[in-house]
């Protein structure tokens, strides 16, 4: 029999399609799990489909880009979670974002801003003594600024900054904070993308470095993408030019 942990994760951002990986190997570790997005529907569709951890698991409406809401929202959980994982990511191509800047915007309020206001608010809820990790979900796009996709990129490449800070702001508290530097996932965010698919993970894949994360602040799932990723902090910007 499978131990119920009391343990709680709250998911931001939860309809993403790594965030319900995550989440149904956190259900099936027994984790308790508050799975909050914009699109409760399609949550409630995830409980029926997981319907053996139902009563593990409670759906809450939450959006990243309505920052005057999530006092409230945080102060009205119903417990406050050990785990938080910020899932949220909006994407648009980066020429469209150029010339329009709601897109842009858009990308700057789900990848980042909205991130920082809610968990500005978890950090400092010195009263939550439950709180032991806080994880972002970021991307190997924020590493280096390069011609095809700043825009996004410079969105993630600002929330793993924040993450940096926030993980030396709470280590006195011994709360850890992880951020997942993530390259190419078969995920909706990508839909009609043409990604070298030889470089493509799974979201299932992704998650279980979000559920077994350790001490490290910096992960990188997928060996090929660790190597992408060290060359790229080390290329000369000369370079990373001529890189589309
Ligand atoms: N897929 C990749 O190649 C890749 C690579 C690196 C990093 N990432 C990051 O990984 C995370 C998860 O993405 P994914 O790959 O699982 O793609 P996904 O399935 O498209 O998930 C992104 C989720 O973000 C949610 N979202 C967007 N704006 C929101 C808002 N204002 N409030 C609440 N939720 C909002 C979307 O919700 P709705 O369903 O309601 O639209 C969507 O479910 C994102 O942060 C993404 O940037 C992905």
């Amino acid at each position: 029999m499978k131990t119920i942990s009391k343990k709680i994760v709250l998911v931001l951002g939860a309809n993403s399609d790594v965030a319900k990986e995550c989440m149904k190997q956190y259900l099936s570790k027994g984790f308790h799990v508050i799975a909050a997005s914009r699109n409760t529907e399609e949550l409630k569709n995830f409980v029926t489909q997981n319907q053996e951890f139902s009563t593990q698991i409670e759906v809450v409406y939450f959006d990243a880009a309505d920052f005057d809401s999530h006092q409230k929202f945080y102060d009205e959980l119903s417990e406050k979670p050990h785990i938080v994982l910020y899932a949220a990511g909006f994407l648009v191509d980066n020429q469209e974002a150029l010339k329009n800047f709601e897109g842009t915007f858009q990308m700057m309020k789900a990848n980042y801003i909205g991130a920082v206001s809610i968990l500005n608010s978890i950090a400092t809820d010195k009263t939550n003594k439950n709180l032991e990790r806080i994880i972002g979900l970021s991307s190997l796009s924020g590493v280096r600024g390069r011609k095809s996709n700043f825009i996004y990129g410079s969105t993630k490449a600002a929330f793993t900054q924040y993450l940096a800070g926030l993980r030396q702001e709470l280590a006195e508290r011994k709360i850890i904070v992880n951020v997942l530097v993530i390259g190419y996932i078969n995920t909706k965010i990508n839909e009609g993308l043409e990604l070298n698919q030889s470089l493509i993970m799974e979201p299932d894949y992704v998650a279980k470095f979000v559920v077994n994360a350790g001490n490290s602040f910096t992960i990188v799932p997928n060996w090929k993408w660790k190597i992408i990723y060290f060359i790229l902090k080390i290329l000369p910007e000369s370079l990373v030019a001529k890189l589309p």
